[in-house]
């Protein structure tokens, strides 16, 4: 199946159908990754541009590889290294990016809608990489893809999604698209960071934090956004690990298989007790292998497109 859009702009905009099929090409993509040569030419001729004006280690290298891997000619600009500093506007910046003939652009931008606004005023295509506090599709397709891989579908999982919801693009994300592949999504957090609208979207909000993980086939731990916060939300990050944080005791509530994520950076001690995140329950460095195959598949089959 082709995407029927030219850029991936957002879980919202992806069919259920497109979902399954972007999954199904990332299995083919990650037998790449996982293979000596870690080389295919799909993407010969092509070049990749990350435009990133927030920081990231993740989904920056996951995209450079996902395009070398595959023989695209990739270049990252980051905002602090770049004309960007000189009051060059984002839609500029995309031009001159669109008039070196790059083909894909993948931004990450604090604004929310930034890789909307771009997507209309370049030729290339654009995948959203993050976009403040709104979405961030390669990470839920990610983890959308770490579910499949271990239940083999969707239907009837609950998935606990924990923390800081509120500031959340990959909670936002991961609970539209898991809503759309058929898992129950059930959200908990401290109130300040629990946004109500997010029942609109199909989540449940769980009252207790044992309620959340109770039965859980899954729980995504989320990050605390500390940079996001113009004033404190929580008394202090040793009473969130307390009452919000998942660690060996309340795990048990949830199932005995449970799958552990988090998209990363983890703050230990904090989300996470580290002996959660080194466990065998734990996939968080199985989604970072799985990032690297959903890139690679977005990046071709945008380039299948044509
Ligand atoms: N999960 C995630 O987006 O990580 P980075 O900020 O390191 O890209």
């Amino acid at each position: 199946m082709k995407l029927k859009n030219k850029d991936v702009l957002g879980i919202k905009e992806l069919t259920a159908g497109e979902i399954e099929s972007i999954l199904d090409t990332a299995s083919d993509m990650k037998k790449i990754v996982q293979s000596p040569s870690k080389k295919a030419h799909y993407l010969r001729g092509k070049s990749v541009v990350t435009l990133f004006y927030e920081n990231s280690t993740r989904t920056r290298v996951s995209f450079e590889l996902a395009g070398k891997y595959m023989s695209a000619d990739t270049v990252n600009v980051t905002a602090a290294g770049s004309s960007v500093q000189k009051g060059e506007s984002l839609l500029d910046t995309g031009r001159t990016l669109d008039a070196m003939g790059t083909d894909i652009i993948v931004i990450r931008h604090s604004m929310a809608g930034a890789p909307h606004l771009l997507a209309k005023h370049v030729k290339a295509s654009v995948i959203n990489a993050g976009d403040g506090m709104h979405e961030h599709p390669t990470q839920a397709l990610l983890d959308m893809f770490t579910i499949r891989e271990r239940f083999g579908g969707f239907k009837g999982l609950k998935v606990a999604i924990i923390g800081d919801i509120y500031h959340s693009r990959v909670a936002r994300s991961n609970i539209i698209g898991l809503c759309k592949m058929g898992a129950e999504p059930v959200i908990y957090g401290p109130a300040t960071l629990i946004p109500v609208d997010f029942e609109k979207i199909g989540a449940v909000i769980a009252p207790t934090l044992n309620d959340a993980l109770k039965g859980a086939d899954v729980v995504i731990a989320l990050r605390v956004q500390l940079e996001r916060q113009k004033k404190a939300l929580f008394p202090s990050q040793a009473e969130y690990a307390k009452f919000f944080g998942v660690n060996y005791e309340n795990i048990e509530f949830a199932g005995k298989n449970v799958l552990l994520m988090h998209p990363g950076p983890v703050n230990r001690g904090v989300e996470l007790t580290s002996d959660v995140v080194d466990s065998d329950n734990s996939a968080i460095n199985e989604q970072v292998t799985n990032g690297v195959a959903i890139r690679m598949a977005l990046l071709y089959m945008l380039v299948g497109r044509e």
